[in-house]
């Protein structure tokens, strides 16, 4: 029996979560849901966005599944990342039929440090009118995330794709920062002569997961970067609604579509919730259940390729409904 951390959140979290569990519920794995608070909502009734109780039963859980927040979304999800030392933040760009993708066979996944780069939140007013952000790169951060790059590709290469890890960074710039970053990338690739490594500079990396998405495998940069390039790469593949993460680390598993709360679409029942499935499908695989992370997928796929979905993808179901074409559809 798995125990997992339910983190609805705010706006379509409290959609697209709830129609996500529903899936989980009838794949036959024998779970325990443990709904806990977090986000804008949780701020306004409490004072705080990410209670403490929270924080404790995310850590007692096998995993934790996690919606969206709102404007609270550093206090609260960034913050969750950090205080669970989730250090790689995966996500990946896959093209499923049925959706209007800028080609039919892209399929790779974006590397993202998670723990320090920019992001490390260290910011200052060093004179009037100057304002400093600092980026914080260290050989302990890069060599993980970089094994973690190469172990993932090695796995996928049993599973039938090319064995490449792609570096982006701009080590022509960020002399030190970059220059160490792109280093221990070539550093670490000498432990596996199996796969290729290549880099790029980020700006062109930009360009190529437009121009060549179906080229990459697995492609790893640090945590600005790789925030913004996965974006750019969600577009390519159907948008927001199509973009699921997971956060891991060495003793937990967060789990979260791209995301947010959508305030605009909030409440109408309209929101995609695939993303959060395949969301959900990361989270099984992560907690070795591989069969029915394959059945779920599957059956979303004929739920896409039928066109059984919400508005932004051209169907005409709500995200209930959409869940449910997908549980009608899975191996018992
Ligand atoms: P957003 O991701 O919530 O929405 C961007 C656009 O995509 C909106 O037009 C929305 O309707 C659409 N969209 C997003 N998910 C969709 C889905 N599943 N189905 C159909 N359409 C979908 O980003 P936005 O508008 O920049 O931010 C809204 C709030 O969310 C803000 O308060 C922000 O702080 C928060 N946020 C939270 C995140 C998190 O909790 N991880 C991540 C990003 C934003
Ligand atoms: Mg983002």
């Amino acid at each position: 029996m798995y125990k997992i951390c339910v983190i609805e959140g705010d706006g379509i979290g409290k959609e697209v979560v709830p129609a996500t569990v529903e899936i989980l519920k009838n794949t036959g794995i024998n779970f325990e849901f443990i709904n806990a608070e977090a986000g804008d909502e949780t701020f306004e009734k409490r004072g705080v966005a990410l209670p403490e109780e929270t924080v404790e039963l995310a850590r007692r859980c096998d995993a934790i599944l996690f919606g969206a927040a709102g404007e609270t979304a550093a206090d609260v999800i960034v913050k969750l990342r950090k205080i669970l030392n989730t250090y790689a933040n995966v996500r990946p760009v896959k093209s499923y039929k049925g959706i209007n993708c800028l080609k039919d066979n892209i399929d790779y996944i974006i590397v993202r440090e998670n723990t320090e780069g920019l992001y490390k939140g260290i910011e200052a007013q060093v004179a009037d009118g100057v304002y400093t952000a600092t980026r914080v790169i260290t050989e302990k951060a890069c060599k993980k995330i970089f094994k973690f790059a190469f172990d993932m590709a090695r796995d996928r290469k049993k599973q039938g794709s090319e064995g490449k890890v792609t570096c982006a960074h701009k080590a022509n710039v960020l002399k030190l920062t970059d220059g160490q970053f792109k280093n221990i990338f070539y550093d670490v690739s000498k432990g596996y002569h199996d796969i290729k490594a290549e880099d790029y500079y980020i700006d062109a990396m930009n360009m190529y997961i437009i121009t060549k998405p179906e080229t990459f495998d697995v492609v790893v940069t640090s945590n600005l970067f790789g925030d913004i390039l996965s974006d750019g790469a969600a577009g390519t593949v159907g948008g927001l609604g199509m973009a699921p993460s997971a956060n891991i680390g060495d003793e937990y598993g967060l789990f979260e579509p791209v995301h947010g709360s959508a305030p605009d679409i909030a409440g109408k029942g309209i929101a995609n919730p695939t993303a959060t499935i395949l969301t959900g499908i990361l989270m099984l695989r992560y907690l070795g259940e591989e069969k029915a992370a394959n059945n779920v997928e599957r059956a979303l796929e004929e739920v896409l390729e039928r066109k059984l979905t919400t508005p932004d993808l051209g169907g005409t179901l709500t995200t209930y409904e959409m869940a449910q074409e997908v549980i009608k559809r899975l191996d018992s």
